[in-house]
């Protein structure tokens, strides 16, 4: 298992590019399920995510085939010859569960392993089923798997989300489009990867209203066409890579950054001290002397601060000046990067969902765990401000979601390096 060692090397300035969004393409990626044309991806981020939702369609029998070293994705699923997503693939990978919809829709059928808690909480997929029967899908739950059918097809229905789910209201909103009739989905999801799935949707000729609103509304289509689709950029990436020189000091640019992607956490960035610029290429970060302030966070569903930068937030308000409350309100367990910036001299209280940080001058480096993927990358991010040497072993967790970590940082100044383990 790889390690990467980053030594605190003072301010960054540069350059980083931001990739495809890993969330927006793993829900794109099965939406080639919903058409026997090909659909053709481009901006697509490289990750091993994207690797293995390539392996799990290929096995239903759809093509795949990653052009331009992965960044375009050029697939068709002219037939499914396998309509089965196995457990060996589903439970390493959670968003494989967004091939229910789309098989369902096209095909009246599927098999797909129950994915299984993770790290970072239980992650039922209760809300994703009780969508798809509303629509008539018919669900029985048996050896950890869910064997659906939709015997006439499905018909359009309204149904309203008990709790804001992602992934749910892109299942429901991908089957929604070949279902026969009008479905109505209410308390939606709206993040930004939620509406560029439905635009990439009415590329190929579905009929949907309302995204990025509570209310989506999708009137059902006989049959939908190719089409060629940009990944909308990744705005957790983008979140990420504007918090290195926050945390380290200097000014760094983020090409293809969007402020409407990330308006919650430029917020209490600017509160904490950071300037945040728009530029004609993207977004630039700097700050300012001295230490950033601390701040308040609670995690809350698009457009409210992003669950997955919560971690990467926490590295820096270790090092603010005062003490910042961070509250997860979407995972039961989202702290496990807690203890290990407390290996490096953070001073960190967590009683349930809530983390209380009391800001010190400088951590310092010590090795330290990846236990998920969005508690290592707040590794790195500690790593680049503190003193000495920082060991993030583990970070397989690391490259599900950030291409060339090392690389990236590498050119606007960091000095961090990738060991190869055994
Ligand atoms: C998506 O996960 C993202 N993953 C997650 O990013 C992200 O943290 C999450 O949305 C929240 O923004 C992908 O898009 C591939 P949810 P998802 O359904 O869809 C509960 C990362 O780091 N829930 O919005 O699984 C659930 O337990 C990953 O890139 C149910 O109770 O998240 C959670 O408490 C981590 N029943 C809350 O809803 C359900 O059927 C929100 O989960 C579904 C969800």
């Amino acid at each position: 298992m790889d390690s990467i060692i980053v030594t605190g090397n003072g301010h960054l300035n540069g350059q980083i590019p931001i990739a495809g969004a890993k969330n927006a393409c793993l829900t794109l990626m099965p939406a080639t399920l919903l058409s026997e044309e090909p659909l053709t991806l481009t901006n697509a981020p490289r990750l091993s995510d994207i690797r293995t939702m390539a392996a799990l369609l290929q096995s239903l029998g759809a093509e795949v085939s990653q052009l331009q070293s992965g960044r375009v994705l050029a697939m068709s699923s002219a037939a499914l010859s396998n309509h089965v997503a196995d457990y060996d693939i589903v439970r390493k990978m959670r968003a494989s569960i967004l091939v229910l919809g789309p098989m369902l829709a096209r095909d009246g059928h599927a098999i797909v392993s129950l994915p299984g808690g993770c790290a970072i909480g239980a992650r039922p997929v209760d809300l994703h089923l009780r969508a798809l029967e509303a629509m008539g899908a018919e669900l029985d739950l048996r050896e950890g798997y869910v064997h659906a059918k939709a015997p006439g097809g499905l018909r359009g229905g309204v149904f309203e989300f008990p709790i804001v789910s992602v992934g749910a209201t892109e299942n429901a909103l991908m089957a929604a489009t070949m279902a026969k009739g009008t479905t109505v989905l209410k308390n939606v999801a709206r993040e930004p990867e939620i509406v560029d799935l439905a635009t990439c949707l009415r590329r190929m000729g579905a009929q949907i209203e309302g995204d990025g609103t509570g209310t989506i509304t999708v009137q059902g289509v006989d049959r939908l066409h190719g089409a060629t689709h940009p990944v909308v950029p990744d705005r957790i990436e983008l979140g990420t890579y504007m918090l290195a020189p926050a945390i380290c000091g200097g000014e760094v640019e983020c090409l293809g950054g969007r402020i409407d992607l990330v308006g919650a956490f430029c917020e209490k960035l600017q509160e904490a001290g950071i300037d945040v610029t728009e530029t004609g290429n993207g977004l630039t970060v700097s700050r300012r002397n001295g230490r950033v302030s601390a701040v308040d966070v609670a995690t809350r569903p698009f457009p409210g601060f992003p669950t997955d930068l919560q971690a990467q937030m926490m590295a820096l308000m270790c090092t603010a000046e005062g003490t910042s409350v961070l509250e997860e309100r979407i995972f039961e367990n989202r702290f496990m990067h807690a203890p290990e910036l407390v290996r490096m001299g953070a001073r960190i209280d967590v009683q349930g969902g809530t983390a209380t940080v009391t800001g010190v001058d400088r951590l310092k480096g010590a090795p330290v765990m990846a236990t998920d993927l969005r508690a290592s990358v707040s590794l790195i991010l500690a790593g680049l401000a503190a003193e000495g040497e920082t060991i993030v072993n583990r970070v397989y967790h690391l490259d599900r979601g950030y291409e060339s970590v090392e690389e990236k940082l590498g050119n606007v100044g960091a000095k961090i390096e990738r060991i190869s383990g055994q």
